[in-house]
């Protein structure tokens, strides 16, 4: 990391603390260290550390000492919308609260800690990385969700955990724009913000207005009751996760990895040279049969089975496409852009609104 910013950190920290800024009153004016918009959050009270671009200072640099007597367990560094190590779309809502993308690796979990973070929150199906957490002293929260909103069930959860764990939170789903920021709605939530509020920070975070779920589970929101939050006994740091979620998760890995061979030019990429494309494929089409197997799909209402043989018969195609020698390159174009088609139609009647999740 760069040293540059040292000096900046300093000042900015020092001028932070001569003058006691009061930020701005638009309703939705971004200041990253104290939301105006959170009730909780005085705008006009002097600020621990101002806003700093690039975000964290050094993992081997101490940040500087905030001036202003530190509030116990508040975010010590404000990032804004950025990428932190190799999380993307880093956000601090208000002190508590900091969503983005998913934290996969040591160094990420070091950067949180870095920042005064506590518990980290996932909201996506993939098994959180708990080992590296807690290497850094961070505990895991999981609790998959659907992009059709949370369950009841899984609301309960998320409010036990931000009412009952010591944050900071830093709450990510995969690319950190549509569940975790919903998710993190709920800890909004619960320090006193309203349904318009979350609407307006859901669009912030740019979670996509197709996720009618998403945006529309905040107006309905009930605090849970004293007998729900007593029948948690459990906040699991990896939850079991089984079927189509499960299913999903690893057709996803393998679409990741087929994109970085297409982007390749449909050859092993550079930084995976043990890809072997034709292979990768064939597993592809593999994993959209067996998902095809599975009783969530074939005893969906409406015709899932379809789009889930449409997309292993579009995989077989590609990986037939990726063995011939040359490669026929404009037939696997032609094969990924079926597969393409076949995830977003599918997750269009069945995944992304609430409607959608009724038909399975
Ligand atoms: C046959 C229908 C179908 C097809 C085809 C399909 N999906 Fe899905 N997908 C779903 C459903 C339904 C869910 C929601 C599962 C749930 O939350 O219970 C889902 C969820 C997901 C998730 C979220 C998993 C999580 O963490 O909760 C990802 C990522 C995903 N799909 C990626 C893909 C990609 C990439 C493709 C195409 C290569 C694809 N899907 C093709 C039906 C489909």
């Amino acid at each position: 990391m760069n040293a540059r910013w040292i000096p900046i950190v300093v000042l900015l920290v020092g001028v932070a603390g001569i003058v006691a800024a009061c930020c701005c009153d638009g309703p939705f004016c971004e200041i990253p260290a104290c939301d105006p918009c959170a009730p909780k959050c005085d705008p006009c009270a002097p600020k621990a550390a101002a806003p700093v671009t690039p975000p964290a200072p050094p993992a081997s640099a101490k940040p500087a000492e905030p001036v202003a007597p530190a509030v116990k367990a508040e975010v010590k560094v404000p990032t804004i919308g950025k990428d932190v190590a190799h999380m993307h779309n880093v956000h601090q809502i208000t002190p508590r609260f900091v969503r983005g993308s998913q934290a996969e690796t040591e160094e990420d979990f070091a950067a949180l800690a870095q920042m005064g973070v506590k518990v980290v929150v996932s909201v996506d199906g993939a098994r959180p990385n708990v080992e590296d957490a807690h290497k850094h002293g961070l505990r895991y929260v999981h609790v998959p969700m659907g992009y059709d909103g949370p369950t009841r069930e899984e609301q309960v959860l998320l409010y036990k955990a931000f009412t009952t764990l010591e944050g900071p939170f830093y709450v990510h789903c995969h690319h950190g724009k549509h569940r975790g920021p919903a998710a993190c709605a709920i800890g909004l939530m619960a320090d006193g913000w309203t349904a318009e509020q979350i609407v307006g920070e859901l669009k912030r975070a740019g979670t996509a207005a197709k996720y009618e779920g998403l945006y529309a589970f905040p107006a309905t929101f009930q605090t849970p009751t004293a007998e729900e939050l007593a029948a948690v006994t459990d906040i699991p740091e990896v939850a079991p996760v089984a079927g189509l979620v499960a299913s999903m998760i690893l057709v996803d890995q393998g679409w990741e990895r087929l994109g970085a061979v297409r982007k390749a030019k449909w050859t092993a990429p550079p930084d995976h040279p043990d890809v072997a494309p034709r292979h990768e494929a064939t597993i592809f089409a593999q994993r959209f049969r067996e998902m095809a197997r599975l009783d969530e799909v074939t005893k969906a209402k409406a015709d899932m089975l379809k789009h889930a043989l449409d997309s292993e018969k579009a995989a077989w195609d590609l990986a037939e496409a990726l063995g011939a020698s040359p490669v026929n390159a404009l037939g696997a174009e032609e094969a990924y852009a079926r597969i393409e088609k076949s995830c977003t139609a599918c997750h269009k009647q069945f995944r992304d609104t609430p409607t959608g999740a009724a038909a399975r």
